[in-house]
């Protein structure tokens, strides 16, 4: 009995736990406006054009601080954040555009820039495989860049390593031990983050883009070799002039997507 009790006290009273009061004060809070939190989760869509202006420290760590109140199986929280900015961000930059354009001219390189886990399926199937194309045919569309215009795809395609400009870079690593289920932990982590930042006025773009060039990125931010990448982010102001960000994307509606079940 005494033991169970131990294990259960060690579970339960570690340094970072809520005291009872503040539990029950988490149990009856109410949201005082429920809209601004509908309105952080509708408004936030992918930034891909940034202004150049800094993102001030106590605004990134707030963020972060409220991204790490996502649930994750066992309280693991699994996740791992490097934050680029200035000269680390830049020197990343310059290698990762330097390896995208020398796998364009060098299609055998593929074999050296492989993601760490399948993001994306190998192969497509409906009604994704239309979504997608889709989705890149409007993107493309809106910029003007017709079938074919190769250069100007690449071009497009090589503003994700440059952060779209974005005065921080983000980079979220995971131990390689741990179970597919942390990427679903890391999924909640990121919404919460970019809902935060999406609050406080900030902009957000999640990049798997990144995942091809993961050795490029791990070496550089010096991650060990347990980690994988399992995701970058551009994060910041957004210029409001870039025709870019008016792309906005459609969602099927709920009954498209929910069986009831009674
Ligand atoms: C995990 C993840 C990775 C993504 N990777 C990229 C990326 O590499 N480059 C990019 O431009 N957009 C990327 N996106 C953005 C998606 O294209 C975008 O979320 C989707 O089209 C829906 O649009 P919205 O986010 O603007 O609502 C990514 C989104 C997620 C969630």
């Amino acid at each position: 009995m005494w033991q169970v009790w131990l294990i259960f006290a060690q579970a339960v009273e570690t340094p970072e736990s809520r005291s009872g009061t503040n539990l029950m004060s988490q149990l009856n809070a109410l949201i005082p406006d429920p809209s601004s939190v509908d309105a952080a989760i509708e408004n936030r869509f992918c930034v891909r054009a940034f202004l150049p202006d800094q993102v001030p420290r106590e605004m990134l760590e707030e963020v972060l601080r409220l991204a790490s109140r996502a649930p994750s199986g066992s309280n693991a929280q699994p996740w791992k954040v490097y934050v680029l900015q200035g000269a680390a961000k830049a020197g990343l930059v310059e290698k990762t555009c330097a390896a995208h354009d020398a796998l364009r001219e060098h299609p055998e390189l593929e074999s050296k820039f492989r993601p760490d886990y399948d993001y994306y399926p190998r192969s497509w199937v409906d009604p994704y495989r239309a979504r997608r194309r889709q989705n890149g045919l409007s993107l493309y569309g809106l910029l003007g860049i017709g079938k074919g215009e190769s250069d100007k795809m690449h071009a497009q395609h090589q503003r994700n390593f440059k952060f779209f400009d974005a005065p921080v870079g983000l980079m979220f690593t995971l131990d390689r031990g741990m179970g597919q289920g942390s990427l679903m932990d890391y999924g909640m982590f990121m919404q919460n983050l970019m809902v935060a930042a999406r609050a406080r006025g900030l902009h957000s773009c999640a990049q798997a883009a990144w995942n091809t060039y993961s050795s490029i990125v791990l070496e550089h931010i010096g991650a060990g070799p347990q980690e994988m990448l399992v995701c970058g982010m551009s994060l910041g102001f957004p210029d409001k002039d870039a025709l870019v960000n008016e792309f906005s994307t459609p969602r099927d509606p709920v009954q498209a997507f929910t069986h009831w079940l009674e």
